[in-house]
């Protein structure tokens, strides 16, 4: 019960419980925003364990500032905010939330299939507006979802759970990842290059961590292999796709639009974006729901708390750095 502990941002229970459990002392910021950079150096200073978010850069300036600090748990998935390599060489452990988001991005995912190939929010706003003329045979047509071709790009969990949901659809699936799935291929997807998916693919949906060979992995060149009918779909990372290219091609109509839950810069997005109608945006509601926070929460904390107490952490990201401090 001597442990120091940090929590950057409010967060819903139960991981603020869980880990004032094993503390003398939990600093949390109150505060419903990111830390500055040097906020977070400043409240990190002397902690023996930080529960953090996608939101924290969490770089080697932050790690030096928590000298002595055991673990870093994210609240998340993705770990991209977190230089991992900088933690390991420093002997800390880094964790993060798999598994808990899964059901509920690939929830979202299909929101955005159905919302941009449909044109819900444009439908939305029109009627709102009372710009409704009464049925018309050429009014908003939108794509053909029933019947037509998914490509996921990434082979995870997240991938599958879109994928199964695909079947209710009579979607022909394919993916492309650096490994053949089992998940997939049970569901009857078929791996192909990644060439062949963009070309094929009514809908393409990105479903891979962000890292320095995914980033921009698509882009203009890429964007060009879709089809002009084809609608791209991003609940993975921002940066995975050229974010100005996508503009050009949504201007251009090289394809038929966009569904978007991430961005490049987030809380930005490249200029032009929010004209395009073309596109639907999402502010990152992935695993925005009530009971996956919470399990988030529950997960992070419990990460933490395992590291804390001496176990290896279930979800740890940089098991050398657990040789290494273990
Ligand atoms: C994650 O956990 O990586 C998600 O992006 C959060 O919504």
């Amino acid at each position: 019960m001597s442990h120091r502990i940090v929590i950057t941002r409010p967060i819903p229970e139960p991981g603020p419980g869980l880990v004032a459990k094993v503390a003398s002392d939990v600093v949390a910021n109150r505060e419903d925003r990111p830390l500055s950079p040097e906020e977070l150096r400043r409240i990190v200073a002397g902690a023996d364990g930080v529960l953090c978010l996608l939101t924290d850069a969490i770089d080697a300036d932050v790690l030096d500032a928590a000298a002595g600090c055991r673990v870093f748990a994210n609240m998340a998935v993705g770990y991209n905010n977190v230089d991992v390599a900088a933690a390991t060489a420093r002997g800390i452990l880094v964790t993060n939330t798999p598994g808990v988001l899964t059901e509920c991005t690939a929830d979202l995912t299909w929101a955005l299939i159905l919302g941009v190939a449909r044109r819900v929010a444009e439908g939305d706003v029109e009627m709102r507006a009372g710009r409704f003329p009464g049925w018309g045979p050429l009014y908003l047509l939108g794509g053909d979802v029933a019947g037509a071709t998914l490509g996921l790009v990434g082979p995870g969990r997240i991938a599958a759970a879109v994928a199964r949901r695909a079947a209710g659809f009579g979607m022909r699936l394919l993916y492309h990842g650096r490994r053949p799935s089992p998940a997939l291929e049970a569901i009857g997807a078929t791996g192909v290059a990644l060439d062949r998916l963009l070309n094929e693919s009514d809908f393409v949906s990105l479903h891979v961590p962000l890292s320095d060979e995914t980033r921009h992995l698509i882009g203009a060149e890429a964007l060009g292999r879709m089809k002009r009918s084809a609608y791209l779909i991003n609940t993975s990372r921002g940066p995975v796709v050229d974010e100005r290219a996508l503009v050009a091609a949504l201007q251009e109509g090289t394809i038929a639009g966009a569904g978007l839950d991430v961005y490049e810069d987030e809380p930005r997005m490249a200029d032009g974006l929010a004209e395009c109608s073309n596109a639907l945006l999402l502010p990152h509601l992935g695993s925005a729901t009530l009971g996956t926070r919470a399990a988030m929460s529950r997960i992070a904390a419990e990460n933490l708390v395992a590291a804390l107490e001496g176990g290896r952490p279930p979800n740890l990201v940089n098991p050398e750095a657990w040789r290494g401090a273990g």
